[in-house]
Formats: C-alpha cells, sequence, structure tokens
C-alpha cells in the first residue's frame, strides 16, 4: 500500500515538472500532501532521493534540454518543503548547481507530458515549446488545454480516424497529432494519413520537428536537440521585429512516413522497394502551410480535427468556409469556384499593392486585368472590385498564383461526402464567440451537434493554468444535407 503512496507521489511529481507546471499550482499541493504520507514509511533522506529521481535526476531530464528557470523553481520549492516539516536538507541539495538562480533563460524548451500517447518506448510525447503563453504574435507556439481535450476524445474514439485520412487545421506545435499518432494498441487502426497544418512559419517549424521527434522510433540525441533549440529560439528573437508577420513555409525534411505507429521510414527507403505496398507503411504523415484565409490547393480527407481554433471573431468566416470546403470537396478544386469574396479581396489587394497601384481608379482595374490575364478569376474579381479599401494587407503577398489555378484532385468527386466530418473543440472563454462560431456554421449550409464536453481540471492540469475550470466543447460539423452534391 505505501509502495503504491511512494508511486504516486513520484508519479504526480514527474508530470509536474516534465510538463514544467509552476510550483505555485495546484497539483504540486497534491504532491506536498503525498509528502506527508511518504514520511510515515521512510526517512527524509530517502524520500530526498525518490523524489529528485523522480524529477531532476529523472533519465528523461539529461535526454532534452529543459527549462533551467523551471528546475530551480522546483529546487527551491523541494527545499522550502523540507524546511517546514524540520527536515534537515541533504548536502547534496545544498549545493546542488540548479539551486542557483539561472540567469538567461532559453525562448523554447522541451517539456514532456507523462501520460499522454508516447507509444511503446516513450512515457509521453516530448514538444519544444515556448515558456510564455501568447508569444511573438502568435498562439500557436505553446500547448492549449483544447488540444488535451480533443488528442483525449480522439484517442478513446479510434473509429472515427481508423484508416481515414485526417487533416487537422491550427495544430500549433503538435500535441493533438503527436499524441493521436503514438496512442494505439494491437487493436487500433492508425489514420492511413495525417496532415498537419497552422499558418505562421515558426509555429511549423516546431510542429514539424516535434513530430518528428515523437515519431522517431530512436531516441534523438540530446546535442541535435540542443542544437536545434538554440538555433531556432535565436530565429524568433530575430525576427521578432517583423511583427506577426508570416513568412512562406516549407518542410526542412522529407514527408514523414510511419511503417507502424511509433516508426519511421524515409521515402527513398520506399523508392527502394523495402516495402511491398501503401497499406504497409501505416499512416503518412504530412506538415503543411494552411492559411484560413487565404488556403492552398489540399489532398481530399475524410475527417478534420481541430482544437482551440475558434478565438479571434475575424477567423470564424473564413475557417468555416475552408471546413466546408473540405468537406464538400471544394477545397481540391479549381480556386475559382471555391473563392470567397473576401479572399478575392485580399488577393487583389496584394495584387494591387505590389504593383503600387492607386485603389478605385481605372488604371487599377486595368493594371489587374492584366495581372490576371488567362485568369478565370478576373471576371469574379471585377466585382469585387469596389471593395478594396487603401492600405489594407494582404495575409500572404507571396501567394503563388499559378498554385491558385492548379485544377483539382481527380477523385474528390469520389469521396463520400455523407462520411466527411469536422470535429473542433472550443475552449469556452466567451460563450459569444463559440455562438459566432455555430451561427457562422449553420449560415455557411453546415449542421453542428455537440459530441463531447469537458472541464479543464486544476488537479491535474498540465497545460495553460489560468484556463482551469473552462469548459471545452467539442462539435460535430457535416454538410447539411441539402448542400451534399455527388
Ligand atoms: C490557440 S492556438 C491552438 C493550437 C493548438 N491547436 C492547441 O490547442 O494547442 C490557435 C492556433 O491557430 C493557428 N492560427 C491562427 N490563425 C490562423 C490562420 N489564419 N490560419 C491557420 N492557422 C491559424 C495559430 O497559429 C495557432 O496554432
Amino acid at each position: 500500500m505505501m509502495g503504491d503512496l511512494n508511486a504516486y507521489l513520484c508519479y504526480l511529481l514527474t508530470r509536474a515538472y516534465f510538463a514544467c507546471v509552476p510550483t505555485t499550482r495546484t497539483l504540486w499541493s497534491h504532491v506536498s500532501c503525498a509528502l506527508d504520507a511518504a514520511q510515515e514509511e521512510l526517512p527524509p533522506d530517502d524520500i530526498m532521493i525518490m523524489i529528485l529521481k523522480a524529477c531532476i535526476e529523472h533519465p528523461l531530464s539529461s535526454a532534452a534540454p529543459r527549462d533551467p528557470k523551471h528546475e530551480y523553481c522546483v529546487l527551491k520549492w523541494i527545499s522550502k518543503e523540507w524546511e517546514s516539516r524540520g527536515w534537515a536538507l541533504p548536502n547534496s541539495v545544498i549545493k546542488h548547481k540548479a539551486l542557483k538562480e539561472p540567469q538567461d533563460c532559453p525562448e523554447l524548451c522541451y517539456k514532456t507530458y507523462i501520460g499522454w500517447g508516447g507509444g511503446k518506448n516513450q512515457q509521453g510525447v516530448t514538444l519544444l515549446e515556448s515558456c510564455g503563453g501568447i508569444v511573438h504574435h502568435t498562439t500557436g507556439l505553446t500547448t492549449w488545454g483544447g488540444a488535451a481535450v480533443l488528442a483525449d476524445w480522439v484517442t478513446n474514439q479510434p473509429d472515427i480516424i481508423a484508416n481515414r485520412r485526417v487533416l487537422e487545421l491550427g495544430a500549433g506545435i503538435g500535441f493533438t497529432a503527436s499524441v493521436v499518432l503514438t496512442t494505439g494498441n494491437d487493436d487500433y487502426l492508425p489514420p492511413r494519413s495525417y496532415i498537419a497544418t497552422d499558418c505562421h512559419h515558426h509555429v511549423l517549424t516546431l510542429l514539424q520537428h516535434n513530430l518528428e521527434l515523437n515519431l522517431n522510433p530512436e531516441p534523438v540525441m540530446r546535442k541535435t536537440l540542443e542544437a536545434f533549440q538554440e538555433s531556432t529560439g535565436k530565429l524568433l528573437v530575430t525576427e521578432e521585429a517583423q511583427i506577426g508577420e508570416m513568412l512562406p513555409w516549407k518542410p526542412i525534411s522529407k514527408k514523414l512516413r510511419l511503417s507502424s505507429k511509433t516508426s519511421l521510414i524515409s521515402e527513398d527507403e520506399e523508392d527502394n522497394g523495402t516495402y511491398d505496398n501503401m497499406t504497409a507503411f501505416g499512416t503518412t504523415v504530412e506538415v503543411l502551410q494552411v492559411d484560413w484565409r487565404d488556403p492552398p490547393l489540399l489532398p481530399n480527407v475524410d475527417v478534420i480535427i481541430a482544437a482551440d481554433v475558434v478565438y479571434a471573431h475575424h477567423l470564424i468566416p473564413p475557417l468555416v468556409e475552408l471546413i466546408k470546403g473540405i468537406l464538400n470537396g471544394t477545397s481540391s478544386r479549381r480556386k475559382s469556384d471555391k473563392i470567397s469574396d473576401h479572399v478575392k479581396m485580399q488577393r487583389l489587394n496584394s495584387m494591387v499593392q505590389k504593383e503600387n497601384i492607386k485603389h478605385s481608379s481605372q488604371e487599377s482595374l486595368e493594371k489587374c486585368e492584366e495581372l490576371y490575364s488567362n485568369n478565370e478569376e478576373m471576371e469574379s474579381l471585377k466585382t469585387v472590385e469596389h471593395e478594396i479599401r487603401p492600405n489594407s494587407n494582404s495575409n500572404n503577398p507571396n501567394q503563388d498564383t499559378e498554385s491558385l489555378l492548379r485544377n483539382s484532385d481527380k477523385d474528390s468527386t469520389q469521396v463520400d461526402q455523407e462520411e466527411r466530418a469536422a470535429y473542433i473543440a472550443c475552449t469556452r472563454r466567451t460563450l459569444e464567440t463559440v455562438n459566432l462560431f455555430l451561427d457562422e456554421v449553420t449560415k455557411q449550409g453546415l449542421s453542428h451537434s455537440l459530441v463531447y464536453q469537458s472541464t479543464l481540471d486544476t488537479d491535474t492540469f498540465l497545460f495553460l493554468y489560468n484556463e482551469t475550470h473552462l469548459p471545452v466543447k467539442i462539435f460535430k460539423l457535416i454538410l447539411a444535407p441539402e448542400n451534399t452534391c455527388n
């Protein structure tokens, strides 16, 4: 029984330590209670050895560079717990190098979420993420509670993604994707493909890195992780001057192909014929830059998932429009078939700005006509020309217009629209935002139903700490019957 209590103490401590939960949070008061229970069984020095092994001296500590500030705070917390019980602090702790407050903290650190996915060989998923919340003008550099609720729900409903083509919108740094792709047992059929998308180039760089890290069957060398942590952190800081700007992003490495839920092979191996057919490869994983306001052509998929993407009111209409386009298969048709007025307007603005054309003049329209010659979009663009606002910014001025005109994937009409669904986890920060989203869903011809709801739990919560007690609801969106066309 006592052994169980000690195991529980170590488990709590390991979880809180590696997810970088601040020592001021409730989870640490549970650790404190578990310490009280442990003292009935073990002398303080033995408890100390046990708890150091569960955090600072745990093998995971040296596997990846962690947040030195957090390490310092935890050791301070342990020292205070000892003092408050009148226990003598061992010399090893007094002299511990981590008890010296660190001066410089890295921009990005590795966190490990114990108990979340990880496959057969790992205890959880490890993500390189920002030490702050909303930093560098994006919400995408940290893990939000919605990602955890979505990952939990999806992995408990494996049929939803089993052998299906999944696309995640606003995937951030990849918590949901990493958990979904590394959870399961032998009965669990993984998705056929998984496309993790986001818009900001730094977020995408971390997303790709985190997926590679979690899906790699071999441990990645600490030196490699340190080098990546440092170079990416520097980029974040040096590019900060370009407020909120998004740059076009391409993956550094090739598309990931998983031979099983936890192993990775390169496309070269596939080319060499090492594997016989596609089904032997398991899930194909890919990271794509997708801005909801200006999406590229997308492959056909069966299931869309997204966590915590409903928060900014102005992003709701393009987000819903993209979801609808994916569900009805038009996201991979000719762009001119599906492109919305506001996106047309943004594109036109961008072209106008680029060519330094004065807005609303006849010259402007003529120049645009020239720019868009041979482009079927021109006719529809004319209809929105009157809406051009001066000084408006395009979100993606580097849009490759040729790619916008590519023809659709041939099998888009073959996919059964009725089978397609989107599952969107919404954290209810304000009721108004969620209602706006649902109104937009209905307005755009989709129907919605609530499939799951949960509340972020203060006691065990490992994510953003000021968001505990917020309800998270997962809505299923499908095309309203009158909008399905075959
Ligand atoms: C609150 S975060 C949620 C991230 C992740 N799903 C999670 O729950 O941890 C919102 C995400 O949406 C992405 N996002 C914001 N605006 C976007 C846009 N216009 N197009 C695509 N993604 C966008 C952000 O980069 C960020 O990753």
